[in-house]
């Protein structure tokens, strides 16, 4: 079983740590090489733009395509942006690097694993989302700021996966598409907010790579299309 993580951020270093643990096949896309870590198992993707995926899967031209990819690309605030309080706060140019940034890279997945995969391929294809972006859990999830950019852009993934998923019943029948929502986590994107949390609710990342992978292992093909927790039970949309 070969994996293909996107992102060297907290939960993507942790998911290759955790498989160069477990002795698994892995390669990790992201902007920074993991420390402590094959650097043989690492492809340097700076952007998130059609280009920089294509390179990355030029590795796969005929190799062995992954059997479970996961993308942990995410942004929540930048040195020049922090998530919107008000809707005065919004503008359209960062509302399009979120989207850039948390809803496309699942499509540019999707599109290059399309062009190589055939009829009989399996494969799981797992985004991590953000139950910040559920419409259906936005009365539990509407407390604090209200970071339009970034929950606009998980939801728009949440809806891309669904697509994607039901795209692929009749493509590609063995490959499957879900989200996950990790939970808070201790990494560099809640680094800012630290102070606003509750630091009981705060996860390592170390913890939640092993249980991202279980979840993962034991998917069956009913459960693409779906939004999970980290116990694998629905969440609303
Ligand atoms: N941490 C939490 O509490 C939490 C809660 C719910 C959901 N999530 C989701 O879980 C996933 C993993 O998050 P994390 O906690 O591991 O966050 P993280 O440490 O900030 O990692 C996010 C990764 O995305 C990369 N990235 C962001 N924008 C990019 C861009 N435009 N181009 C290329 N790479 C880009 C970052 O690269 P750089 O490091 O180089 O910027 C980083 O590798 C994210 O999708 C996040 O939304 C996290």
């Amino acid at each position: 079983m070969g994996y293909l993580i996107l992102g060297s951020g907290g939960l993507g270093t942790a998911l290759a740590h955790e498989l160069a643990a477990r002795g698994e096949e892995w390669l990790l896309a992201g902007r920074q090489s993991p420390r402590g870590l094959d650097p043989t198992c690492y492809f340097p993707l700076q952007e998130v733009d059609p280009l920089s995926f294509e390179a990355l899967f030029t590795l796969y031209d005929g190799a062995s395509l992954p059997t479970v990819v996961i993308n942990t690309i995410g942004l929540l605030s930048d040195l020049n942006h922090m998530p919107e309080r008000r809707v005065e706060e919004v503008t359209p140019q960062w509302l399009c690097e979120s989207l850039q940034a948390n809803a496309w890279p699942q499509l540019a997945l999707g599109a290059n694993l399309s062009r190589l995969m055939g009829p009989s391929s399996r494969l799981w294809l797992c985004s991590l989302s953000d139950l910040a972006g559920s419409l259906g859990g936005l009365e539990s999830n509407g407390q604090g700021a209200s970071r339009y950019s970034y929950r606009m852009s998980k939801a728009a993934l949440n809806m891309g996966a669904r697509i994607l998923a039901a795209e692929w019943v009749d493509r590609f029948p063995g490959a499957g598409v879900i989200t996950v929502h990790p939970g808070l986590m201790d990494t560099p994107m809640q680094q800012p907010f630290k102070s606003e949390l509750d630091r009981t609710l705060l996860q390592d990342p170390t913890q939640v790579a092993p249980r991202l992978l279980d979840l993962i292992a034991g998917l069956t093909p009913a459960q693409s299309g779906s939004f999970l927790d980290l116990q694998g039970q629905p969440l609303p949309w």
